[in-house]
């Protein structure tokens, strides 16, 4: 891969995006191998994800500038696409996917960290949807899980005025879950990262289904899902195993 460093930890997979002159923007090649890795991790023995940014500046600054300023509706329409099918991968597979926002999360940047399922940030970072600033509307997600993130209110003043909001304000929203020094993002993350790979990957998996479905429907459906995906959860051996594991420890 030319722009994602791929790198696995036992059961965590570290993708950064490298392209640290362009700020991680993300071009159609980034784009393309993102669709491919998280193709192979879709059904590998992977339980956790970590999205990232190299360098010590942007996490990303969007999508590709320098590419928008000379293409057409139709080009525009697949690039959009390519966007959508990336970011949709990421909120659907079934295993968590944690944003390392280690510095600017811009455009379509702050909307792949928003199709991330947890966003850590460093007290440095900066997260902003500022596409109307350049004559468009956001086009990965961003008015869409913006507006389910931090609520309508909160999402049209971000994206009407563009403004850039510091980590710490982005905390106060809950645009991101938690914020730590750019020294410990990383190894904080990884942390978190672990203790959720000791949980069962199959209920972490149904779980994260589940509430994101939750998100589209109504109360009752989401409800009766869980029943469900909660009997489901019955036939699995690692179920007894850790129940009975639990009662032979007492
Ligand atoms: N697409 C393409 N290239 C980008 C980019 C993007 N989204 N964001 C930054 N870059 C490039 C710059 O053109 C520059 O390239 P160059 O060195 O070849 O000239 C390089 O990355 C460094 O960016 P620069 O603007 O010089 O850094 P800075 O520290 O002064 O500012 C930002 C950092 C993030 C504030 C600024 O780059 C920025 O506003 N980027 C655009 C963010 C944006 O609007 N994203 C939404 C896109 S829809």
């Amino acid at each position: 891969m030319q722009y994602l460093k791929v790198e696995r930890d036992n059961e965590i997979v570290q993708i950064t995006i490298d392209r640290p002159d362009k700020l991680n923007a993300m071009n159609l090649d980034v784009m393309d191998e993102f669709i491919s890795i998280l193709g192979e991790l879709d059904d590998d023995s992977s339980k956790v994800i970590i999205i990232t940014g190299s360098g010590q500046t942007a996490f990303s600054a969007g999508a590709d500038i320098e590419y928008m300023s000379r293409i057409e509706p139709t080009e525009a329409e697949k690039y959009a696409l390519k966007g959508h099918e990336v970011l949709n991968k990421i909120e659907k597979i079934e295993k968590p996917v944690i944003a390392a926002i280690n510095g600017y999360a811009l455009g379509g940047g702050c909307e792949l960290a928003l199709s991330c399922d947890i966003r850590f940030a460093s007290t440095d970072a900066h997260l902003g949807q500022p596409e109307v600033t350049l004559g468009i509307c956001p086009g990965w997600g961003g008015t869409q899980r913006l507006l389910r993130i931090i609520g309508p209110a909160r999402a049209k003043d971000l994206i009407f005025s563009g403004r850039r909001i510091s980590a710490e304000e982005a905390l106060s929203m809950g645009l991101v879950n938690r914020i730590f020094s750019s020294e410990s993002l990383l190894s904080e993350t990884k942390t978190y990262a672990r203790t959720v790979a000791k949980n069962s990957s199959f209920a972490v998996g149904i779980s994260k289904m589940l509430v994101n479905r939750g998100m589209d429907t109504s109360l009752d459906t989401g409800l009766k899902l869980e029943i469900y995906s909660w009997s489901l959860c019955f036939s699995t051996n690692e179920r007894q195993q850790r129940m009975r594991a639990f009662l032979e420890k007492k």
